[in-house]
């Protein structure tokens, strides 16, 4: 701007906008909302108390009993929606994951349960089979063990279908099988679900950062080796791919998971497409920062929010995330 100037002429000072809290709120870019949260939810089956869960610790189950009192106390926070998983009892799990399209099933009464009471909250719900299946894979296995695709879809089309007839808003496919959002847009067209949406989880990796999650829903070894079907951590230019061909098939909104690792991934997505990118802040994620933070090795406020911050920079128009009720409670 000032070409001529000499070295050590200080005319240009960018200190001059951070000098205080006020100027430097003034011009701060990005913003962490309520608005901006998806707060995941683990629903148990069985008793009345709330089970914690051992690897994500302030997590728990929500037993489906409390599942009412659960969600009033969200609502009260200002967290309007919220992504639901199942905690499946084993003698209910199957090599063909059947239970995931039970119109009697835990998720579908779940959903039934919410939008009678809260026919405001949105509800996201997952769709795979890996809580429903005893070998804890998202599909239907060969005998070699390799996930099988289009048998597979055919299974995610029915769930997704029960999913939308107990009035969900947002089915998302976290299956990374091939074609899956095309063939599920077509199955809920086809039976009128029109308005029922489709979040595809579009550029899930093969990640070490799961670990707590399977723990919480009981879904098989920590380390299942899902590397068929979800993205190599080395690649970008295939989840790029997977995203167009999402949208491509009718997906509404595309995720990127895990969130902190993948933050390049967000902004090509964003930068690429033309619908909203969530990002998943992963079980994983959330146990680095809360054990650092448990042994007084970081500050927890300061980090959690640096953290999803970096993602809304990043181009994340949502976050989902196991810190929402905390950053509700503690910070916004
Ligand atoms: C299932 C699914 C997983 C997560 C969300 N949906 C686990 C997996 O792919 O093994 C992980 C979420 C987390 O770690 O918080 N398809």
């Amino acid at each position: 701007v000032f070409p001529d100037l000499p070295i050590g002429n200080n005319h240009i000072r960018p200190r001059r906008l951070r000098i205080n809290e006020n100027i430097r709120s003034l011009v701060q870019e990005n913003k962490l909302q309520k608005t901006d949260l998806i707060l995941p939810l683990f629903i148990s089956e069985k008793g009345t108390k709330r089970f914690d869960i051992e690897s994500l610790p302030g997590v728990y189950r929500t037993p489906y009993d409390d599942l009412i009192n659960e969600i009033d106390g969200i609502k009260k926070l200002g967290i309007h929606a919220i992504m639901l998983f199942p905690v499946i009892d084993i003698s209910r799990k199957d090599l063909l994951g059947t239970e995931a399209y039970n119109p009697d099933g835990l998720i579908q009464n779940s959903i039934r349960k919410i939008k009678e009471t809260f026919p405001d909250m949105i509800i996201f719900v997952d769709v795979a089979l890996d809580p429903y299946t005893t070998h804890g894979h998202d599909g239907i296995i060969n005998e070699k063990g390799y996930v099988l695709n289009d048998e597979t879809v055919e299974v995610l089309c029915k769930q997704s279908l029960s999913y939308a007839a107990c009035g969900v808003d947002f089915v998302c496919p976290s299956d990374m099988m091939d074609g899956r959002i095309a063939a599920i847009r077509t199955t809920l067209d086809t039976e009128g679900y029109t308005g029922t949406g489709i979040l595809a989880y579009s550029a899930k990796y093969a990640s070490a950062f799961y670990g707590p999650f399977r723990e919480a829903i009981s879904s098989g070894a920590r380390s299942l080796d899902k590397k068929t079907y979800q993205l190599n951590p080395a690649n970008s230019r295939e989840a790029v791919r997977e995203a167009i061909l999402d949208i491509q098939e009718g997906a509404d909104m595309v995720m990127v998971k895990p969130g902190l690792p993948y933050l390049d991934i967000v902004t090509r997505i964003k930068s690429e497409s033309e619908v909203p990118v969530v990002i998943y802040q992963v079980s994983g994620e959330y146990a680095m920062l809360k054990c650092a933070a448990q042994n007084n090795l970081i500050d927890e406020k300061a980090a959690v929010l640096e953290s999803l911050l970096s993602m809304k920079r990043a181009g994340a128009d949502l976050i989902v995330t196991y810190y929402a009720k905390w950053i509700c409670e503690n910070i916004l």
